[in-house]
C-alpha cells in the first residue's frame, strides 16, 4: 500500500543482490512510496545479473561500485546526479561481508587480512560513502543516509565473529559523521539494527538458523523481516522523521530489551 511518502526523492541504494537482500525489498518499497533511485552492487555483484530485473520492475539504473573504492563512489554520485537530475535525497548503504565468517575462521584465529577486508567492505565504506556525497556537496537538506548494523554491536553474539566489531565500528562512524552532515547540510544519518535475517549474508553466519529461532521466542513481536526493515526505511526517508539523527533504531520485535521470555523457558524447561 502507497501512501507516497517519498514522492519527488531521488537517491541511491546500495546492496540489492537477490530477491531476499533487504536493500531488494527497500528498494521495491521506496519505488511504491513514489521515489526515484540509482540500484548500485559490487561488479561481482552485477554479474550475477540478477539486479537487472530488480532496475526494470523499479525504472532504476543501475552503475557498479566497488564499496572500498574513492574513484567507483566518486564517479557512482556524480553519475547519479545525472541520471536524477540533481541532488540526492536519500542513501541505503546495506553491506556487509567477512571472510572470515565465510571461511568458518573463529574470532580467537583470525586471519587479519580478511578481517581488514572485512572492516573496509562493512564499515569504512560507510565513512567513504558519506564522504564522496559530502565533497560533492550531493545532498539535499533534510536528506536521510541509512545503513544497517545488527545487535552484535553492543552484546556478544559469538559466531557473529568480526562482523561485531565491523557493526561497532559502523554504528560510531553513523554518529560521527552524522554530526557534521547534520550541522553543515542539515542532512539526517542513522543506523537501523535490524532482527536476524534469511538473506546471503546473513546465511553465511556458523549456526544462523538455531540464531534466527531464538531471536524469534525471545521477541514479544517476533523476528522483523526484510519487509519491516524496508517499511522503517521508508520513514527514515521520509519527511515525517525528520529531526531524528545520531540515532542507532533498533528493528527488532523487542528482542534489544529483552531478559528471557516465557517460550524461552517453556522449552529450556521440557
Ligand atoms: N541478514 C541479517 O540477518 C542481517 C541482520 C542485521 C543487519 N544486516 C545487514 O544488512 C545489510 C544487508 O545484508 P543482507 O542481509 O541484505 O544480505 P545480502 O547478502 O543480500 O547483502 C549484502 C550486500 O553487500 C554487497 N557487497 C559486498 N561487498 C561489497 C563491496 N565491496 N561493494 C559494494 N557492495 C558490496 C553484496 O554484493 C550484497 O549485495 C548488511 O549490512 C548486513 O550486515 C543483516
Amino acid at each position: 500500500m502507497s501512501h507516497n511518502l517519498l514522492k519527488g526523492k531521488k537517491g541511491i541504494i546500495f546492496g540489492a543482490l537477490d530477491p531476499n537482500s533487504i536493500a531488494w525489498v527497500t528498494a521495491e518499497r521506496v519505488f511504491e512510496e513514489g521515489g526515484a533511485f540509482v540500484l548500485t552492487n559490487a561488479p561481482v555483484a552485477l554479474r550475477m545479473g540478477q539486479i537487472n530485473e530488480l532496475a526494470k520492475k523499479t525504472n532504476s539504473t543501475v552503475i557498479s561500485a566497488d564499496a572500498t573504492s574513492l574513484d567507483d563512489l566518486q564517479k557512482l554520485v556524480q553519475e547519479s546526479m545525472k541520471i536524477l537530475g540533481g541532488k540526492i535525497d536519500f542513501v541505503l548503504h546495506s553491506i556487509g561481508m567477512s571472510i572470515n565468517v565465510r571461511k568458518g575462521k573463529s574470532y580467537t584465529d583470525q586471519n587479519y587480512d580478511w578481517t581488514h577486508k572485512g572492516l573496509d567492505v562493512s564499515a569504512m565504506s560507510f565513512h567513504r560513502v558519506m564522504q564522496t556525497l559530502y565533497k560533492n556537496d550531493a545532498m539535499n537538506e533534510w536528506g536521510s543516509i541509512v545503513a544497517l548494523s545488527y545487535m552484535a554491536a553492543q552484546r556478544v553474539f559469538p559466531d557473529y565473529n568480526d562482523m561485531a566489531d565491523n557493526k561497532a565500528y559502523l554504528e560510531s562512524i553513523a554518529r560521527s559523521f552524522g554530526y557534521f552532515f547534520g550541522k553543515d547540510k542539515k542532512v539526517r544519518v542513522n543506523t537501523i539494527s535490524q532482527s536476524p535475517t534469511p538473506t546471503t549474508a546473513g546465511q553465511g553466519v556458523k549456526g544462523f538458523d538455531g540464531f534466527i529461532k531464538y531471536a524469534d521466542k525471545m521477541s514479544p513481536l517476533g523476528n522483523a523481516t526484510a519487509l519491516d526493515c524496508a517499511n522503517y526505511t521508508v520513514s527514515l526517508f521520509s519527511d515525517l522523521t525528520k529531526r531524528v539523527t545520531l540515532q542507532n533504531l533498533y528493528n527488532d520485535g523487542g528482542f534489544s530489551n529483552m531478559g528471557v521470555s516465557e517460550s524461552m523457558m517453556d522449552l529450556l524447561e521440557k
